[in-house]
């Protein structure tokens, strides 16, 4: 899809129900995210999701999925330590139904990434803002907003590619950047918060059908607005990120 110049519609899913609305309606990519540890678990954060309620999540989704390609993130603590855990947790996604994992940061996980790849597990790296380490980053913030910040993610995206990373998530960052990045990069980058230059783009499932408390984050558009029914708005999105219509820089991106 990527060397064909499709862009790539990417949505969290957590449970099989979904699983069959998002795979009728055209979504390429499910994702079990983490995120499931606000939006299901109601935590303030995704820390405290295990590999063993990832292993559950993903089998539910596996199960009903019939095309849509099916990648499931490592939570906290499940590779930080060595290549050998990280082989070990993402295994276990792999025989829950996965088809490929995701894991959060640069630098240190390049070595990580190369390990997997190497022993057959297609590896989504997940670089600027990410979400298991809210707590160094200070909060819900936009990374790589000047220079000296955009640098580090310049060469960690490269290091990630180089190791054999397939694809990369990028989160709250420039719509400049990812737009650079996008096109020095060969693999597709897939965007949130990150502006409509990127190969793809993904939302949480529940934030872009208006299922939020408060208000939702700047990138977000509810695809209910407008829509009669959930598959409908599913099926929206899908045509407006394969047409370039979402996000729209203006209003979503930094
Ligand atoms: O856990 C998740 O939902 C994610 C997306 C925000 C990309 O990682």
């Amino acid at each position: 899809m990527h060397t064909r110049g499709e862009k790539i519609a990417m949505l969290t899913c957590y449970d099989a129900i979904f699983a069959r609305i998002l795979d009728d309606a055209g979504v390429d990519v499910l994702l079990i995210g983490d995120s499931l540890g606000m939006v299901l678990q109601g935590h303030p954060s995704t820390l405290p999701v295990t590999v063993s309620e990832m292993v559950y999540h993903t089998a539910c989704v596996a199960r009903a999925n019939r095309t849509a390609w099916v990648i499931a993130d490592m939570p906290f603590a499940s590779y930080q330590e060595s290549a050998e855990q990280a082989y070990r947790n993402a295994a276990l996604l792999m025989q829950a139904g996965a088809q490929m994992v995701k894991l959060e940061g640069g630098g240190w996980t390049a070595p990580i990434i190369s390990f997997l790849v190497e022993r057959g597990i297609p590896v989504c790296a997940h670089l600027g803002f990410t979400p298991q380490s809210v707590n160094a980053l200070g909060g819900y913030r936009i990374q790589g907003r000047d220079e000296s910040a955009a640098a580090p993610l310049r060469r960690q995206a490269k290091e990630i590619a180089a190791a054999g990373a397939d694809l990369l998530v990028l989160e709250m960052v420039p719509a400049s950047l990812a737009r650079d990045l996008t096109k020095e990069l060969s693999i597709p980058l897939i965007g949130i918060g990150a502006g409509a230059g990127c190969g793809g783009q993904v939302l949480v499932l529940h934030d872009m059908l208006g299922l939020t408390h408060g208000n939702p984050p700047r990138f977000v558009r509810n695809f209910m607005d407008g829509s009669t029914s959930v598959a409908g708005a599913i099926e929206q999105y899908v045509a407006d990120v394969k047409a370039g219509r979402f996000p729209d820089d203006a209003t979503h991106s930094f």
